[in-house]
């Protein structure tokens, strides 16, 4: 969570109001401050990098926009993708492909081919993958992800680690998949692991580490394997409410890279952290269209949903929100910030008490930089929203809201059903 400006009550970002960005750009838009982004990545690569060569892999599932990427481009970072989309986007955003990972789960023939074709290196996530890649280029840089029986995360949905997961290779098969793998003709670089998403505490992580220490001496041993590097994967979690403590980065890195520095001889560190790098950002703003009084709650209502930030429906997740037009007021009322959708999951914010709502005013929801964009959707015919960017004043727009248009142009009416 960011402290914002407060200049007479009104939120700045980035150095604009916000309620400006919305009158400019329209409601509900998502917005960027670019410092934030360049702060975020400078934190954790330097809390590592100051202890061993460390190469951050942004995973950027968490946000694709381009300008983004662009901005992570610019300061060193690497990729973690999941899919030829991803791949094709940080390409266009300039990354070439060595600097991008593809780790993908469950990945089809072609789309493997496709991720060979473009000499992105590749994290294996299975035997079948393993021997499916090696028909078509065993000269392709890999790694392995090794399920390492350790899982963490802020909602069972996005535990990864835990043995009972769909992810990776099971933790007793695998210096028999890098015996194959080398079999095929691949040298492998690397062992990968990922324990799951939104872990605000330390020990998981260790432990993870200490599984894939252990691997590595095993496979130096067994196999005379010496790999470059150790990827511990990402889910550095963020504190989203006001009372949590932010992950102590210093403690992080020293329990990670000295383990690795002491238990083996590889050389570099990588990272996957999606969220700790673009989560706090980012701001979703949205406008009050309707405020209802019903014999149990005051709901404001207001113009982005469970479409535009699917969190807290889907996870019950917390977001910080505020009204950006009354800063700093001191609260009236208990709220629930409740969109447009029609199910009566769909709400942004349950329970918060603010200054008096009314329609016009523009709630400012935080956080909102890491699988808010990404995870929207069109649900109820409604368009995705508009992404703008700021920096030390100034606006960029960065992506147009769709129009109702493009949502209709991909179907097709067979003929018969016009008679
Ligand atoms: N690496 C791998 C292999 C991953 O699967 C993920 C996230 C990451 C890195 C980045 O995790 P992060 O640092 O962003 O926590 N939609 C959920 C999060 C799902 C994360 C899936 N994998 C949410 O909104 O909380």
């Amino acid at each position: 969570m960011r402290n914002f400006e407060n200049v007479d009550g009104q939120m700045l970002i980035g150095g604009v109001r916000a309620s400006e960005i919305v009158r400019k750009y329209g409601s509900p838009v998502y917005v960027t401050d670019e410092d934030a982004v360049r702060s975020n990545f400078r934190a954790i690569f330097n809390a590592f990098d100051r202890r061993m060569p460390t190469r951050i892999n942004y995973a950027c599932k968490a946000n694709t926009n381009l300008a983004i990427l662009r901005i992570l481009e610019q300061e060193g970072s690497c990729i973690d993708a999941v899919s030829i989309g991803e791949v094709e986007a940080c390409l266009r955003a300039g990354f070439s492909p060595d600097r991008i990972m593809y780790t993908g789960v469950n990945v089809s023939t072609p789309e493997l081919k496709a991720v060979a074709a473009l000499r992105v290196p590749i994290n294996i996530d299975s035997f079948s993958e393993l021997e499916r890649l090696a028909m078509i280029d065993p000269g392709l840089p890999i790694s392995i992800r090794v399920n390492p029986e350790v899982g963490a995360g802020h909602h069972e949905k996005v535990v990864t680690g835990a043995r009972s997961t769909k992810f990776g290779v099971p933790r007793d098969r695998i210096v028999a998949a890098y015996a194959e793998a080398l079999q095929l003709g691949f040298r492998p670089k690397g062992i990968h692991c990922h324990i799951g998403a939104g872990v605000q505490v330390v020990e998981p992580f260790v432990q993870a580490t200490e599984v894939l220490v252990s691997i590595v001496q095993e496979l130096e041993k067994e196999l005379g394997l010496r790999l470059e590097f150790i990827d511990i994967g990402g889910g550095i979690g963020i504190p989203y409410r006001p009372e949590d403590h932010a992950m102590d980065l210093d403690l992080l890195a020293e329990g990670i890279t000295s383990l690795i520095k002491n238990g083996t001889s590889v050389r570099r560190v990588v990272l996957e952290p999606g969220r700790y790098i673009v989560a706090d950002t980012t701001v979703l703003l949205t406008t009050v269209v309707d405020v209802k009084e019903t014999p149990d709650k005051k709901f404001a209502g207001v113009d982005a949903g469970m479409n535009t930030l699917v969190r807290p429906a889907f996870y019950g997740s917390y977001h910080h929100v505020a009204v950006a037009n009354k800063l700093g007021m001191p609260p009236e009322a208990t709220y629930d910030i409740v969109g447009p959708i029609c199910e009566s999951g769909d709400h942004l914010a349950k329970d918060r008490a603010l200054p008096r709502v009314e329609e016009g005013d523009v709630i400012c929801v935080y956080d909102a930089g890491a699988y808010g964009f990404s995870m929207a959707s069109n649900y109820n015919m409604r368009p995705l929203p508009r992404e703008v960017l700021v920096h030390k004043g100034t606006m960029n727009l960065v992506r147009e809201s769709e129009t109702i248009g493009d949502l209709l142009r991909y179907q097709r009416i067979p003929s018969r059903l016009m008679l």
